[in-house]
């Protein structure tokens, strides 16, 4: 049975609490206050408050630490080297749609390196959790990374460029590149539990352009202590600020990083 140490309850009390809210609101969607941040990036008044109330509790439990969160940005804390990286709702497309794939992601950096994730996923009551040397875990069973090698039997998540968002034409080739190849593909709409899902084995691979650090910091502890790698899109290992992702099982990282490189590779002049 796993155990979760003191880090990991701060953290998955604070993502319970605002989950608890946050389902309430999902539940009457239509009275919630909604702004546009950019062409097709809502954020409501759920967002916010979760964001208040993860803050607030995260505080009260480690007051040194700074903060770096979606929806208020970052602030630094007594202790230099600890920082909350948060995305108080990662999904919130899903959410004002009524789809429930829409999460709570939190994580900790400490020294650069993320040493702790929680994503939690309130609607079927999910906890994916991470430590690092500690392994990953949903609710109290044990995550491993899929074993599948062949990019033939391998499902792969993916997020979708939109509106103004990312460079469509080169997507296009990547993503052609992997219909033709793999067992299929996945728009889950949240790239924390795209990761999440990376780690409990339900998908072999998951690329995206154009993330932020609190769409990923949890995820990517939780897919290496699964045992499976990230890194940028074109292999390096900027991985929390780099703004591309490439998360799969151990077998299949290089294989899916080389499908998506030579898709867009200009042909060589005859
Ligand atoms: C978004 C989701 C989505 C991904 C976007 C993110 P948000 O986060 O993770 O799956 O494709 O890049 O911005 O705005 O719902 O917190
Ligand atoms: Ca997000
Ligand atoms: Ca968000």
């Amino acid at each position: 049975m796993a155990r979760r140490s003191a880090l990991i309850n701060v953290m998955a009390n604070a993502a319970d609490k605002a989950g608890r809210r946050l389902v309430r609101d999902f539940g009457e969607v239509e009275l919630l206050q909604v702004s546009m941040k950019g062409p097709g990036d809502f954020v409501s008044s759920a967002d916010l408050r979760a964001e208040r109330t993860i803050k607030a509790e995260l505080r009260k439990a480690r007051p040194d630490f700074g903060f770096l969160m979606e929806e208020s940005g970052s602030e630094d804390g007594a202790d230099s080297d600890s920082k909350w990286i948060v995305d108080p709702l990662d999904g919130t497309t899903n959410f004002l749609h009524g789809i429930p794939n829409w999460c709570i992601s939190i994580a900790l950096e400490k020294q650069g390196e993320i040493v702790a994730g929680v994503v939690y996923q309130p609607v079927g009551d999910q906890m994916f959790w991470a430590e690092k040397g500690e392994g990953a875990f949903l609710n109290n069973q044990r995550l491993r990374v899929s074993a599948r090698k062949e990019i033939g039997h391998s499902l792969f998540a993916t997020g979708i460029p939109w509106q103004d968002k990312g460079d469509h034409e080169t997507y296009l080739k990547q993503l052609g590149a992997v219909m033709k190849e793999s067992a299929g593909i996945r728009r889950i709409g949240s790239a924390a539990l795209d990761l999440a899902y990376v780690a409990a084995g339900k998908v072999e691979g998951y690329w995206e352009e154009g993330i932020n650090a609190w769409d990923v910091a949890a995820g990517i502890i939780m897919v290496r202590e699964a045992g499976g790698y990230v890194t940028e899109l074109d292999g390096k290992e900027n991985v929390i600020y780099g703004r591309s992702i490439l998360a799969a099982n151990d077998r299949m990282h290089g294989k899916l990083k080389r499908l998506l490189r030579n898709a867009v590779r200009e042909p060589k002049p005859v």
